[in-house]
């Protein structure tokens, strides 16, 4: 599963609290290595207020001090695609992944999980005069969606809702403030954090029960370190409270879901239909998105392919992959990417990047095709 993610927001943590201190340990103990997202706030960045890392970073940091070890944060794009788990964690570029979904299916047997930590889901966001308690209460409103998520697809099936589609929950929490819609349904953790650095607690947020709408969140491990495990598994309990702290600071909501079964009988059956495999994968996609292709190709490709695509030689210049290629760009260019061309100098990407990646990075290509 790939959480929805807040991009590209810059605002910093309105709160006061210090970021706990890794303890000083021995020099004798070696780093335990957290793999984290440096752009996936509010669950971790690498270019935040050191104040305010991101939630899994100050839980990372509160286990390693827990276990008398000290941390080393390894930052790594997406690192909840199943691609860039296999390429860091399984891997052994790291130890551990906070905030997995704890679901035996998730990843297979090379993949092991602590005790849930956390619970993340979907929420309503309303305005605080808002008696709403239930989908029920909904009625005759507007409420703001993310395109493709499983809200959206509960909502689409009332004729008695009007769902306002955003492409993301800062768009969605936007339309929302302007009155474009009177009410959200999102992502919790997204909702809750915008709510705080960019609209002052102006709503009220309510988790959601039902199939796809709610998570159990775990510490995720290689299988080849079952003690460490363990070792971690053992520590949590202590820090429950810690935890509990640190998802208020980051206003990641806690608190019991509302039951969804007041939305009638229909949207339950619609609801666990949208928890099948397919139609997760479907909620899980995101629109091809050339920003971030870009940033993606300006930091790993344009070593060879020039910044921006711009290169004197012809056989890398990527620019030129309509003229050469016409409709067989796509399939020429997946093709390229995911299998490389080891012989000529061209690396394969196929398990560095998910095919979202490679689709942005695709995106951003067409932008700048020579005509
Ligand atoms: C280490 C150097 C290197 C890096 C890094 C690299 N490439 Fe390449 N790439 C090459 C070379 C060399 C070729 C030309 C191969 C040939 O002559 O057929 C190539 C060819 C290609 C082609 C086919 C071009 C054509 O005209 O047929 C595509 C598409 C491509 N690269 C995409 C990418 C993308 C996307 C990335 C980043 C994820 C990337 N490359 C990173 C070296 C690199």
């Amino acid at each position: 599963m790939r959480a929805v993610q807040i991009l590209g927001l810059a605002a910093a943590l309105a709160c006061g609290a210090a970021a706990s201190q890794a303890a000083v340990a021995p020099a004798s103990a070696s780093p335990l290595r957290l793999c984290a997202d440096p752009a996936n706030l509010p669950f971790s960045s690498s270019t935040a207020d050191p104040a305010a890392p991101g939630l899994y970073v100050e839980i990372g940091s509160a286990v390693a001090q827990a276990l008398g070890r000290p941390l080393h944060t390894v930052w790594s794009l997406s690192i909840f695609g199943k691609r860039n788990l296999r390429t860091t964690l399984l891997a052994g570029q790291c130890d551990l992944a906070v905030g997995l979904p704890a679901e035996a299916g998730f990843m297979g047997p090379r993949l092991i999980f602590t005790q849930p930590i956390l619970q993340l889901g979907y929420a309503l966001v309303l305005p605080p005069d808002s008696p709403a308690r239930s989908i029920d209460d909904l009625k005759g409103l507007r409420v703001a969606v993310q395109f493709g998520s499983p809200p959206q697809g509960l909502l689409a099936a009332r004729s008695d809702i009007t769902s306002v589609t955003a492409m993301d929950p800062e768009e969605a929490m936007r339309r929302l403030a302007a009155g474009e819609a009177d009410a959200a349904f999102l992502w919790g953790a997204s909702a809750g954090y915008i709510n705080r650095v960019l609209l002052n607690e102006r709503y009220r947020l309510v988790p959601v029960q039902g199939p796809q709408l709610q998570f159990q969140a775990a510490i995720g491990l290689s299988n080849k370190q079952p003690g460490l495990r363990d070792e971690v598994d053992a520590v949590l309990p202590a820090l429950a409270p810690r935890i509990r702290e640190l998802s208020a600071k980051y206003a990641v909501t806690a608190g019991a879901p509302v039951v969804l079964a007041a939305a009638g009988s229909q949207q339950l059956a619609l609801a666990e239909a949208l928890a099948s495999p397919a139609a997760a994968a479907t909620a899980d996609a995101r629109r091809v998105d050339p920003g971030k292709g870009k940033e993606i190709f300006n930091s790993t490709c344009a070593h060879c392919h020039g910044p921006s695509g711009v290169v004197e030689d012809r056989k890398i210049n990527l620019r030129r992959l309509q003229l050469k290629y016409g409709e067989q760009l796509e399939e020429t260019y997946f093709t390229t990417v995911n299998g490389g061309r080891p012989s000529k100098g061209m690396p394969a990407w196929k398990e560095v990047f998910t095919h979202q990646d490679l689709s942005d990075i695709l995106g951003y290509l067409r932008t700048i095709q020579e005509k």
